[in-house]
């Protein structure tokens, strides 16, 4: 049996974990805690990093005992703690894996310093015990990517944003339409009563041969829109956030669609491919049934872990340590290791 605790604080979640495995059995998750922080920087539009490490120093310390406690597993029990190690907003990184140091240091446990994005890379295998190789699709607030997922500390970037990350292009959206923040949800709502063919917004990068996204091109067409019509109207609101969706679709498909077939170029031999999305963004229903469709044709399976599997948490940083000790890949010594805002 391998317990482990995670501990996750990158950005404006705050959050714990203990994850179990026992041989070949299922993993089981004995607790996942998370704090979002959004109503404090909701008055901002935007995470504000200096509120978010001051709220994780005042959280951390309560939230672990809460996942501990929930878990049922002494800390005398814990087999290793894994901490977000980076990358993203420093003073949250810093606080969450000092803590994490000081803790392994007083109970005699090694540490494990985790990539947030192996964390979300990894996330399904632990929810559907998904085989090397497969292709992963990151959509959040921080982060637009397409990743070749080969094995445990084996991952090959294929696509990345060369501007905005998606997540952060619905939130730029909604801000500009005077929508409340996070905007992602609210474009969704709001583009249910919206006409998504009104407006002729670009699909930036179809067709192109170079693999990357690109969402700020999008958001500037937001927003001469937005400026050519102004007031806006609720309607005028619910069509601009419509047709944004239907772009933002549109564009994202054929960057997935060229990411299924270099999968099969790359990886013949494997019988079963699937496509995995992560992050926050796979909230949105349009985004999905694109998914679903393209997967479909393909001939992928495609995996949506739990929503809050998918967003930020830290039962995915507590499997990445799992999977670490298991290939005997927990560095020697993690408390060497020092906070990485960029990795
Ligand atoms: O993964 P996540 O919770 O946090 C990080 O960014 O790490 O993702 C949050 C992002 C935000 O930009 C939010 O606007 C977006 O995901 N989001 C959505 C939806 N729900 C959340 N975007 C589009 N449609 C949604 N339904
Ligand atoms: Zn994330």
């Amino acid at each position: 049996m391998i317990r482990v605790l995670g501990i996750e604080t990158s950005c404006d979640e705050t959050a714990a974990s203990v994850v179990a495995v026992d041989g070949n059995a299922a993993p089981k998750i004995l607790s996942n805690i998370v704090l979002s922080q959004i109503e404090e920087h909701a008055a901002f539009g935007g995470v504000v990093p200096e509120i978010a490490a001051r709220a994780h120093v005042e959280a951390l310390d309560g939230i672990i005992e809460a996942a501990l406690a929930d878990s049922g597993v002494a800390l005398a029990d814990i087999d290793a703690i894994a901490a977000t190690a980076g990358p993203g907003l420093v003073g949250g990184l810093i606080v969450g894996l000092m803590t994490a140091k000081a803790i392994a240091a007083a109970a005699n446990k090694p540490l494990i310093a985790i990539n947030h994005l192996e964390g979300h890379a990894l996330t399904a295998r632990l929810t559907d015990g998904l085989n090397f190789p497969y292709l992963l699709l990151l959509v959040s607030g921080g982060h637009t990517q397409i990743l070749a997922v080969r094995g445990v500390g084996d991952y090959q970037r294929w696509a990345t944003t060369i501007d905005d990350a998606l997540g952060e292009a619905f939130d730029k959206t909604a801000k500009m339409l005077g929508l409340p923040y996070p905007g992602g949800p609210n474009v969704e709502k709001a583009a249910q009563a919206g006409n998504p063919s009104r407006f002729a917004f670009p699909r930036p990068m179809k067709g192109s041969a170079q693999p990357d996204f690109s969402f700020s091109g999008l958001k500037t067409a937001v927003r001469q829109a937005a400026t050519a019509i102004a007031p806006l109207s609720d309607q005028d609101v619910a069509d601009i956030c419509a047709s944004f969706q239907v772009a933002v679709a549109d564009a994202l498909a054929d960057r997935v669609s060229r990411a299924l077939t270099r999968f099969r170029q790359t990886f013949p031999a494997t019988r079963n491919p699937a496509l995995v999305v992560a992050g926050g963004v796979a909230a949105n229903r349009t985004i999905k049934a694109m998914l679903e469709r393209l997967c479909a044709e393909a001939g992928f399976s495609f995996i949506a872990p739990p929503l809050k599997l998918c967003t930020d948490n830290a039962a995915m940083i507590a499997w990445a340590g799992v999977e670490r000790l298991r290939a005997g890949m927990a560095q020697e010594n993690g408390f060497d290791f020092v906070p990485r805002s960029r990795w």
